[in-house]
């Protein structure tokens, strides 16, 4: 590995909150926004120690909510970096759900979020690559191609007809 490389490991964030009273709606669960505030900023930390540099949001993926997570539980978000591209990188977050008094685990939702390294001028900078090294790791790494082409069409930064990679998924080429 050269100095223009890094692995998924070397970055990777681990968050954990408990969810209190100011965290929850009506129906004592945690509320979405609060959760993606915490998704957010677990996936920059994540952004900035791979690019070793300032990063800023620039999409997150769609986001379902599967299980709610109640007033009380231990949220913890796991945030790894999947792929690299120019001066953007896209970031994998997981977050589970534990009652610790129960002794369960459920895992509530995950998301992609895709973060880009700027200068001091606020210009885009180019980063690492990353380099997979689990099989995990590498099929995130496999998919990033495709799931940048489509946020970049849906972004309407891309034309349908550039998009190589994920029109394959679709037809014969
Ligand atoms: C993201 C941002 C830096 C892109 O700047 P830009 O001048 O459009 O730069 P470029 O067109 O050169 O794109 C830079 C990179 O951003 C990526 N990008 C831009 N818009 C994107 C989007 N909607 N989704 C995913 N990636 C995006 C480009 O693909 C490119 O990636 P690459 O360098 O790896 O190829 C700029 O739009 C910005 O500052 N947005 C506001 C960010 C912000 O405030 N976030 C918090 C909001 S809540």
């Amino acid at each position: 590995m050269n100095n223009n490389q890094k692995t998924p490991k070397e970055s990777q964030v681990t968050m954990t909150e408990l969810v209190l009273p100011n965290d929850t709606n009506t129906f004592n669960n945690l509320m979405g926004g609060r959760l993606l505030y915490l998704m957010d900023i677990a996936s920059a930390i994540c952004s900035q120690r791979h690019s070793n540099s300032v990063v800023v949001t620039a999409s997150v993926d769609n986001v379902s909510f599967s299980e709610p997570i109640a007033l009380g539980e231990v949220v913890t978000l796991k945030a790894k970096v999947t792929r690299a591209f120019n001066s953007s990188m896209e970031v994998f977050i997981s977050v589970t759900a534990e009652n610790i008094p129960e002794g369960k685990i459920k895992q509530s939702n995950s998301a992609f979020y895709t973060f880009v390294a700027i200068d001091e001028h606020g210009k885009p900078r180019p980063i690492p690559e990353v380099v997979p090294e689990t099989v995990e790791e590498i099929e995130l790494y496999k998919g990033a191609l495709r799931r940048r082409q489509l946020r970049l069409v849906l972004a309407g930064r891309m034309k349908p007809n550039e998009a190589h990679e994920l029109k394959s998924i679709f037809f014969d080429e």
